[in-house]
């Protein structure tokens, strides 16, 4: 048994912005199930305070300041969480890291390396908590100051970091490192400064113990100029420590079978019920009752990151091929504006709602035939797993975790009952035209597409085998961590 501090900035239900959020409630459940003791720290929100029954408000004094923390659960797993208190995440309500205009909060760097140095004390056992771990899990550049702070140290806990996005980096200004009252030696090309500038992810991909990224196919790309974002050289050196492992899906949120959010539950023997979750999400979004006309959903940010403009460029050519579209998602001004102007043009057969609604993606999962995903990049991506267990067909890029969980329809896998989607490669498209094309074609022939639907719900997207890589990588980072002096030091006397 290992104690484990992960530290995400969102943790469902509390905070979601993506699939962080969900991860960040699910894996330390699954961790918990295998008998590790977890420990959640996240900042206290004022939407995250607000779900919360149980809590027991406790100070803690790191950095020779008294602080608050909320103990409580996870109200979905029962998993104990710290939330850290400060107006700075208490008082402002809404999205955790984006001001009400769309812009990132002008404090940023602050508020995240403050939840640095509180989970730097607790790891450390100097808040009083009277705990300490064996292993610190940071996720994401929020987290990235943590393993080079706790470097310092000689007796620490060992860190693992895992890069949900490689794309988002915590970039600020030389000005900001010196604000934060950083130590000097972390301002060099080995520890956090990124041309001139200084980068929290970098804090986490120098210095943790272990790295990981959230699919296999992923770890190997971001080690490339294509999807490494800068920093490929960096991850190339650290390959030895890198690894991916991929996502696993919260089994119980997501199951058509016990589905409280949508409109008829359903399985792989009564599939046809599948038809009512159809019928529903048709009204919901104001989509014409045509028969044998297969629904397309789409759900998730609104960002280039997701080949939302792949989809925009292909409409006319979507349209022509008898579909209906069903679009959820908030994003990029211009996406936004776009789809429904598309939306407005076509009613009836393209529906678009532009706001963040957990119920709709349910029934948008349980709802439609197929499921469109043609991202530029993705690290590992959750809505296509959730697509497969709801029997929805996926339709997805060749790339990062869409390639490790979807299996294309092409002949060979269909004959060896081994499809449960439709993979394309380009970004382009035409491509992604093509792709729809050949579901739709599937979709025409419905004891291939019925096969196509049972493979792809009886797959094993839980967290259980991927839960335990993440007990290995805990041991290798405690290894690691043993053996090396501190990363800091080894900085230090290199630069
Ligand atoms: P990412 O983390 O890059 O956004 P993922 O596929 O890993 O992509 O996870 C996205 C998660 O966020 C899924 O659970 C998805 O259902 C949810 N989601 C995204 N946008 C919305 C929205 N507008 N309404 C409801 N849920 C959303
Ligand atoms: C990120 C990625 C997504 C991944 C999620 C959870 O937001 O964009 O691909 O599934 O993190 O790891």
């Amino acid at each position: 048994m290992k104690k484990i501090l992960f530290v995400s900035s969102e943790v469902f239900p509390l905070m979601k912005t993506g699939g962080l959020g969900d991860i960040s409630s699910s894996l330390p459940a699954a961790l918990h199930s295998f008998g590790q003791e977890v420990r959640v720290l996240t900042p206290a929100y004022a939407d995250a305070l607000a779900t919360l029954r149980k809590v027991r408000e406790i100070s803690i004094a790191p950095a020779g300041n008294r602080l608050r923390l909320v103990e409580s659960e996870n109200p979905e797993t029962s998993v104990p969480i710290w939330l850290l208190v400060h107006p700075d995440f208490s008082d402002r309500p809404g999205n955790p890291y984006l001001a009400p205009d769309g812009r990132p909060w002008y404090d940023n760097a602050e508020r995240f390396a403050f939840l640095a140095r509180a989970a730097v004390d607790i790891a450390l056992d100097r808040a009083g908590l009277n705990w300490r771990p064996d292993v610190v899990h940071c996720n994401d550049w929020q987290t990235g100051l943590i393993p080079p702070l706790l470097g310092t140290e000689q007796a620490r806990p060992a860190t693992v970091f895992t890069v949900h996005n490689m794309a988002y980096q915590g970039v600020f200004p030389y000005d900001v490192f010196k604000k934060l009252g950083l130590p000097a030696h972390l301002w060099a090309p080995d520890a956090l400064e990124f041309y001139n500038q200084m980068s929290f992810i970098k804090g986490g991909l120098v210095f943790a113990d272990r790295i990981n990224t959230v699919s296999p196919t992923y770890a190997e790309e971001i080690q490339t100029e294509e999807f490494g974002c800068g920093l490929q050289g960096l991850l190339r050196e650290r390959r030895d420590r890198l690894q991916g492992i991929i996502n696993g899906i919260d089994d119980v949120t997501w199951n058509p079978a016990q589905d409280p959010l949508i409109a008829a539950t359903y399985d792989v023997a009564t599939i046809e019920r599948k038809a009512m979750n159809k019928a529903a999400l048709r009204t919901a979004l104001g989509l014409q009752e045509k028969a044998e006309i297969p629904l397309v959903a789409v759900v998730g940010r609104l960002v280039q990151q997701k080949g939302i403009d792949l989809i925009i460029d292909a409409l006319p050519e979507l349209l022509e091929m008898q579909i209906q579209l069903a679009i959820l998602g908030t994003g990029d001004a211009l996406y936004e504006q776009q789809l429904q102007q598309a939306a407005r043009r076509h009613p009836g057969d393209i529906g678009v709602r532009i706001s963040y609604d957990e119920s709709l993606a349910h029934q948008a999962e349980a709802g439609a035939d197929m499921f469109l995903m043609p991202s530029r990049f993705e690290p590992c991506g959750l809505n296509q797993m959730y697509s497969q267990r709801y029997g929805t067909v996926p339709i997805v890029r060749r790339v990062g975790g869409l390639a490790d969980t979807v299996e294309d329809a092409n002949p060979t896998n269909v004959a060896l009952g081994r499809a449960s989607g439709v993979v394309f490669h380009e970004p382009s498209a035409a491509a992604l035209a093509q792709a729809v094309r050949r579901a739709v074609a599937l979709y025409r022939d419905p004891p291939t597409w019925q096969r196509i639907q049972r493979t792809a719900m009886e797959k094993d997207f839980s967290w259980r085998q991927s839960a335990r890589h993440y007990v290995d990588l805990y041991t290798l980072a405690i290894g690691d961590c043993r053996l090396s002096r501190p990363p800091s030091l080894r900085v230090a006397t290199s630069s």
